[in-house]
């Protein structure tokens, strides 16, 4: 059905990869402003099972999306609380969570707008948190979204997420996440 489809494909969008830089760049400490700190995880996105993590919350009313065979609409939106691991496995370690929605704002391409907090529960960033906002062309082979302010240990930070689909399957799809975060010298002195 159409909201299937479009989950799937929205799900897949989301996934891409938060884990493994984060924590590897914990062990060089704070960062400087010029440097920005990496984190690196896997996002983890599925609209079908019994608790699904990403669920549709209205259909679009707009013209068919290109590619998804009528099924994704623009204005399809959907809200989603995915978990982040460190590694691209369900059973990997649990590093935070993904909060947020999207939809389908493009009247051709399967992009959508989305926004989530990124919340870190691990490691030196742990009760921190990041606001993302950007376009995701779920087609395209990296995305880029905006880093736009956060919390605690990223409070004022600026910075950008590499997006990339590490693998989608039906209504699931495991995303990867690249983020490049600079944090504000004077957040960091507050
Ligand atoms: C969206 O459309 C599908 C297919 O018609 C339907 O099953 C689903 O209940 C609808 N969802 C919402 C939130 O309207
Ligand atoms: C993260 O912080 C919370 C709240 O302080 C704490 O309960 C939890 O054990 C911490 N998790 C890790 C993995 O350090």
């Amino acid at each position: 059905m159409a909201s299937h489809l479009t989950s799937a494909s929205l799900a897949t969008l989301l996934t891409a990869g938060m884990a493994t830089v984060l924590f590897a760049s914990a062990a060089h400490g704070v960062g400087t402003q010029g440097a920005p700190r990496h984190l690196h995880f896997y996002m983890h996105d599925s609209s079908t099972g019994p608790k699904p993590t990403t669920v549709l919350i209205a259909n679009g009313t707009g013209q068919p999306l290109k590619g998804s065979g009528g099924s994704a609409r623009f204005g399809d939106t959907m809200v989603m609380d995915d978990r982040l691991t460190e590694g691209p496995t369900p059973a990997s370690r649990v590093v935070g969570r993904a909060q947020g929605f999207y939809v389908t704002a493009s009247q051709g391409d399967p992009a959508v707008l989305l926004t989530m907090n990124v919340l870190l529960a691990d490691g030196p960033y742990n009760g921190s948190s990041l606001a993302v906002v950007g376009r995701n062309n779920v087609m395209m082979p990296e995305r880029e979204l905006a880093v736009v302010g956060g919390t605690g240990v990223f409070r004022m930070a600026t910075g950008y997420v590499l997006w990339k689909t590490a693998s989608w399957s039906g209504g699931s799809a495991v995303l990867e996440l690249d983020a490049f975060v600079y944090v504000s010298p004077a957040a960091a002195g507050a």
